[in-house]
């Protein structure tokens, strides 16, 4: 191991950066407007709207958390809509939009920037024909980004052959959009970003304890072939991590 090369991805993980950051120089604080809290729908895209979120499917705290485990075989049965919309909510979820390019979620996040985009890679949801969608937590609905029947057959190779994932219903991919962070945070934003996607996936995990399924986090991929896979631009915005998701 190369010792000044571990040193040196070392300091990644610490603070001090911050105190060489000069604040008044951010875009923020140059006066530059808030980017987005989401990124925009195309014109021709239909919103998917979602079941709001209810207490039905509820398990106790203490037992989401003491059974919280990785899941990686799921039985062969779809996720319904309302199963998928209490998941998006409980990772994503809007609870209150307090000023232009700020709003509080049901996860935390470092000077609530929120830097992610959620996309859902479906394979086997009730009433949703197979293909890439994205959440807009703001109207708590879908849209629909590309219809997509070989989903089964790409996720393997965009996992480094992590062939589990092609045997989930869906899985959630996380993409970043570190400028949202970056506008407050200047080079300081990338420690936090990391930090604010544990616990999305966090949440993930044990909302799907209240709905009978299981998930796996996977840090390993192909980054170009993720990013392909959902669309972006792999600079702007990126995939960050991702969840396959499945009934136990
Ligand atoms: C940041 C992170 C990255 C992970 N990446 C993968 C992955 O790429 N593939 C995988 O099968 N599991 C992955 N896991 C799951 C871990 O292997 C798992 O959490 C660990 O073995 C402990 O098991 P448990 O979650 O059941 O307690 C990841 C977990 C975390 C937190």
């Amino acid at each position: 191991m190369d010792s000044q090369q571990i040193a040196s991805q070392r300091e990644f993980l610490k603070d001090s950066l911050r105190l060489a950051i000069d604040f008044r120089f951010t875009d923020q604080h140059m006066g530059i407007e808030p980017p987005p809290i989401q990124k925009p729908t195309q014109p021709e895209q239909q919103l998917i709207n979602l079941p709001l979120p209810d207490h039905h499917n509820s398990t106790s705290l203490f037992d989401a958390i003491a059974g919280r485990r990785s899941h990686r075989r799921f039985i062969g049965s779809p996720l319904c809509l309302t199963e998928l919309a209490f998941l998006l909510w409980a990772t994503q979820g809007l609870r209150e939009e307090v000023a232009p390019g700020t709003a509080l979620r049901t996860v935390p996040s470092a000077g609530c920037r929120h830097p992610f985009e959620t996309y859902l890679l479906v394979t086997h949801v009730t009433d949703l024909e197979s293909g890439i969608y994205r959440y807009l937590p703001r109207e708590h609905a879908l849209v629909l980004e590309r219809a997509d029947d070989d989903l089964m057959e790409k996720l393997p190779p965009a996992t480094l052959g992590q062939r589990f994932t092609a045997t989930a219903p869906v899985t959630f991919v996380w993409t970043c959009v570190p400028y949202r962070t970056e506008w407050r945070y200047h080079t300081a934003a990338h420690r936090v970003i990391l930090m604010d996607i544990g616990h999305v996936c966090q949440n993930l995990y044990l909302a799907c304890a209240a709905v009978g399924a299981g998930t796996c986090a996977i840090a390993a991929f192909h980054q170009e072939l993720m990013d392909q896979l959902v669309g972006v631009d792999g600079e702007d915005e990126f995939v960050i991590y991702l969840a396959p998701v499945g009934k136990l």
